[in-house]
């Protein structure tokens, strides 16, 4: 399995900008970030696993509301990890596994695992495998959050693609 997304793989350093671009982007990290702050607010400190994580936004959002001990940034595209692992995220220990994530092999040491805007990277008839990674890396009583594309309607979704396709003119191919 191969990372599709060509605009923002050409260029990593544009990727949070491209991402804002899209509809559901801040509202499913906002959501994401409320729902791990319920459920794990009362833990001591969290260790995160987060898969296809790009360049970390966010376990770097989810570390401003909860300690995180140890942060597991898992990406096939290796810069994307370089940019996470200086972008000062609030952790004690920061790891990146350059990788398919199907291929990772984790402990259960994970009190949180995150698949945001990553389940719909992977085929259908890997998806069953996907999840079996996912829970792989879990602790007893641990959580994964798996977040999706979702857009309202049509329109929405049209402008989002509008604004992708006008920023693609915008920057030069090399
Ligand atoms: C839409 S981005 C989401 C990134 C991050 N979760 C976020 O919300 O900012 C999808 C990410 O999945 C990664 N990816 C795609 N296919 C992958 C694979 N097979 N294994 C690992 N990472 C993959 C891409 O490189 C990209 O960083």
């Amino acid at each position: 399995m191969s990372s599709d997304i060509n605009l923002y793989t050409e260029h990593p350093e544009k990727y949070s900008e491209l991402q804002n671009l899209r509809p559901d982007y801040r509202g499913a990290i906002e959501t994401t970030v409320a729902l791990v702050t319920k459920y794990l607010k009362d833990r001591n400190k969290i260790s995160v696993a987060d898969f296809c994580g790009g360049i970390g936004n966010v376990t770097r959002k989810i570390a401003e509301h909860i300690p995180i001990s140890k942060a597991t940034i898992i990406d096939i595209n290796k810069e994307f990890l370089h940019i996470a692992e200086s972008s000062s995220i609030k952790t004690e220990k920061l790891e990146t596994i350059h990788s398919d994530i199907l291929e990772v092999k984790l402990e259960k040491e994970f009190d949180l695992v995150l698949s945001i805007f990553a389940y719909h990277h992977v085929t259908d008839n890997k998806k069953e495998k996907y999840l079996k990674v996912a829970l792989s890396g879990l602790k007893e009583n641990g959580f994964l959050v798996l977040t999706e594309i979702y857009s309202p309607n049509q329109d929405l979704t049209n402008q989002y693609y509008r604004k992708l396709l006008e920023k693609q003119i915008l920057i030069p191919r090399a």
